[in-house]
């Protein structure tokens, strides 16, 4: 199980049920990282650690499409850091205002990062699947 496999099952369980957490992320491989990258141009950020990956971010634009933190590696300021770097290529390419799906358990880790959600709204998942999350935005300017 890679860190995104892992993240969304150690800790969003609370808030998803096995089938929501199935079609989020049972079918991914390694292959859609990159195809996320070379085809659809997120830009993504690992942190590497005893061989293997503790978390990473994704963003493009002015959305920031991933944050995940392996479960084994949470509070230790890595999902900060992650959403950091994410930001920071935001505002290097002129983004004011960045958004993203929160999923229900990452709200209050986002509200702590800076960001305000509207009322809870259904993400659509790759596969059509469509999940509870929360539409947040940051404003970027300092
Ligand atoms: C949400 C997530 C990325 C946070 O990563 P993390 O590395 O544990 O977070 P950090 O240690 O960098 O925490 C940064 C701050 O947010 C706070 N925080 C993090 N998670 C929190 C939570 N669930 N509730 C309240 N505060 C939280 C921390 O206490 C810290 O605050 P501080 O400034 O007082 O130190 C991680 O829990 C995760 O991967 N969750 C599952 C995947 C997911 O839902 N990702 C979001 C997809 S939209």
């Amino acid at each position: 199980m890679f860190v995104h496999q892992a993240s969304v099952r150690g800790l969003c369980a609370t808030f998803y049920s096995d089938e929501q957490i199935d079609a989020w992320v049972g079918h991914k491989t390694p292959d859609d990282y990159v195809r996320a990258m070379v085809d659809l141009g997120e830009r993504m950020w690992v942190v590497w650690g005893g061989g293997t990956a503790l978390g990473f971010a994704a963003q493009k634009g002015e959305e920031i499409r991933a944050v995940y933190v392996h479960p084994d590696k949470g509070g230790r300021g890595i999902g900060r850091r992650l959403l950091q770097a994410a930001e920071q290529a935001a505002r290097a390419e002129g983004v004011r205002v960045v958004h993203l799906d929160a999923s229900l358990n990452a709200v209050p880790f986002y509200e702590r990062m800076g960001y305000r959600g509207g009322p809870m709204s259904l993400h659509r998942l790759q596969n059509g699947t469509r999940i509870p999350s929360v539409p947040m935005a940051r404003d970027l300017a300092p």
